[in-house]
């Protein structure tokens, strides 16, 4: 029953804020503005705080605590077989362990504004100064790479998680099928880090890792105002 509502918890509502997440994230191709807007929107949300609460903060600790539980009870045997499926169990624990501290530091860097040294600016109540302090950070080499280190992480860990979610819930059945499966899900991990990652190189490159014109071609057809001015 635990172990069904942890893998339950792990797609909805984590992976969903996950998906969310990268799409806002990925305004930032599009330049401060739209960026700082998207998030202006997740500000007012009704019930902001406990959407946040209930939907992110539980169900995250929920699942971080009982995922450390799963993992001192059960013993890898990778080492001995050495089978494909167990290495990715493994890095499955050891993305979740990452992940833990990773996101500890992300809230308290961008949503608080709380790490010394860092950004000391909290995001909530400033989206006007999103993009600007987002960008800063991301500056920071170290910074950047731990963020690549944690988008590429999260994005094995979900979409290995929805593997082990289809065979447990008894919805990949064949050996054919599991497998079939399984290349999806390491594309599908391949396609959410190159979001991310685009998304990231974004705040101090247009457009990101992509030609900037891809950017251009959208805005053009912003809404003209009367005044001659472009709005988007
Ligand atoms: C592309 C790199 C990322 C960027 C630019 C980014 C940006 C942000 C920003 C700006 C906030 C603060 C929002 C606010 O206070 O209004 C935030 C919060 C958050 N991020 Fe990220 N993030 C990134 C990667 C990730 C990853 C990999 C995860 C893993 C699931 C994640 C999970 C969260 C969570 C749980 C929150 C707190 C949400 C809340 O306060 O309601 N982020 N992120």
């Amino acid at each position: 029953m635990m172990r069904k509502l942890h893998q339950l918890t792990g797609i909805v509502p984590l992976g969903a804020f996950f998906f969310v997440h990268m799409f806002t994230n990925s305004k930032s191709m599009s330049g401060d503005k739209v960026f700082n807007d998207a998030v202006a929107d997740i500000h007012h949300i009704p019930y902001l705080l406990f959407v946040e609460i209930f939907g992110i903060f539980l169900p995250l600790l929920f699942h971080s605590v009982y995922g450390i539980i799963i993992s001192a009870e059960a013993r890898p045997n990778a080492l001995n077989y050495g089978y494909g499926r167990n290495w990715f169990y493994v890095f499955q624990r050891v993305t979740g362990v990452f992940l833990f501290f990773f996101l500890i530091f992300h809230i308290l860097n961008f949503r608080f504004g709380a790490i010394p040294g860092l950004n000391t600016t909290a995001i909530a109540g400033n989206a006007d100064l999103a993009f600007g302090i987002v960008a800063a950070e991301f500056q920071i080499t170290w910074v950047f790479v731990l963020y690549v280190l944690g988008v590429t992480a999260t994005a094995w860990h979900l979409a290995y998680g929805f593997f082990l979610f289809a065979v447990d819930w008894g919805i990949l059945i064949g050996e054919r099928a599991q497998k079939m499966a399984l290349y999806a899900c390491v594309g599908l991990a391949f396609f959410l880090s190159a979001v991310g990652i685009n998304a990231m190189v974004a705040f101090n490159k247009k457009c990101g890792l992509l030609p900037s014109v891809l950017c251009e071609e959208a805005e053009k057809k912003g809404v003209v105002e009367p005044n001659g001015s472009r709005r988007f």
